[in-house]
């Protein structure tokens, strides 16, 4: 007797049960086959730079994991055979030194955050020396992921307020919670914001993800914020340097309306709005003051 025919009494008894086991083997088959494609696909292949997903957040490509481009697949930034030259560099006297890291540190020590402006206007010239000063700064491989939006047309100004205003009055109604607000109280500020309106001219320091170039290749931006937030420091020196005043403010969830009003792709994003000019003859600051310096640093 062949062995169906010995299986063939229990096969009809079972039947229901025997179809069931079939399928769920089935299945198990086909679930196990799946996880394996899944797993080489996740496999980086050699000399991937892309990030895993886990490290998203650290690295400083991960910006670009959701990215459907691969910005490895970019041209190099800049030419790999740049030439080196020699870089001219001149030693100051000591005594020299002294003197002048010490001026700028009394000059830097009198900058403070204004919020009442006069509406005198800027010489001409003077904001584009602030800018070229800001662009001097560091980047990632010298990516220059920095856009510097310099509004002077009052029109815009008003639009500016009237967006950030909107937006300022739901952050100290909901958004930024009691504390925040309270940590805020000694600045005395709120949503109402003439000085948008007041200052001559309103800095928009955007910072760029990518960049994409007139033949839309995407090109990867490196430690966009971080160089971008040493731009906007330069920027906020220069302000001072030159005889004006600024507010750094961080215009919290209405970066997506001003970038759209100021016309800018969305590769960029707003990271601090700065108003210059000259102080109203009658602004006030908070009287604080800074920690000393046995309080900033660590000397090992
Ligand atoms: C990242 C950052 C965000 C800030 N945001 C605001 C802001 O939204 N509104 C504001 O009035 N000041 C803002 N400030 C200014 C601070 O309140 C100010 O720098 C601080 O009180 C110290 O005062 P000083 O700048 O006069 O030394 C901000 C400063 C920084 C660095």
């Amino acid at each position: 007797m062949s062995s169906f025919q010995e299986l063939a009494p229990f096969l009809a008894a079972n039947w229901p049960i025997v179809c069931v086991a079939v399928v769920v083997i089935a299945l198990v088959y086909f679930l196990s086959m799946k996880s394996e494609k899944q797993k080489e696909k996740l496999t980086p292949k050699e000399n991937t730079k892309i990030p895993s997903p886990q490290d998203k957040g650290e690295h400083p490509l991960s910006e670009f994991a959701e990215e459907k481009q691969d910005p490895n697949e970019a041209p190099p930034l800049h030419d790999a055979n740049t030439a080196h030259v020699l870089f001219k560099f001149e030693r100051l006297p000591e005594k020299e030194m002294m003197t002048r890291s010490r001026d700028f540190y009394e000059n830097l020590n009198q900058r403070r955050s204004i919020r009442f402006f006069s509406k005198d206007l800027i010489p001409e010239g003077v904001l584009e020396n602030i800018v070229r000063a800001a662009g001097t700064a560091p980047s990632g491989a010298h990516s220059e992921p920095w856009t510097f939006v310099v509004v002077r047309d009052p029109k815009i100004k008003l639009q500016i307020r009237e967006i950030v205003e909107q937006e300022e009055f739901t952050n100290y109604e909901r958004r930024m919670g009691d504390k925040w607000v309270q940590d805020l109280q000694f600045v005395k500020t709120d949503h109402v914001k003439p000085y948008l309106e007041d200052a001559p001219a309103i800095i928009l320091v955007m910072k760029q993800q990518y960049h994409i170039d007139e033949n839309n290749v995407k090109y990867p931006h490196y430690y966009f914020e971080i160089s971008t937030a040493i731009a906007a420091g330069m920027l906020i020196t220069a302000i001072h340097v030159a005889g004006l005043v600024t507010v750094t403010t961080t215009p919290l969830n209405a970066g997506v309306a001003l970038r759209e009003l100021l016309g800018r792709p969305s590769n960029e994003k707003v990271m601090l709005l700065l108003p210059v000019g000259y102080p109203a003859d009658d602004a006030t600051v908070p009287d604080i003051t800074r920690k000393p310096l046995d309080k900033i640093v660590v000397f090992k």
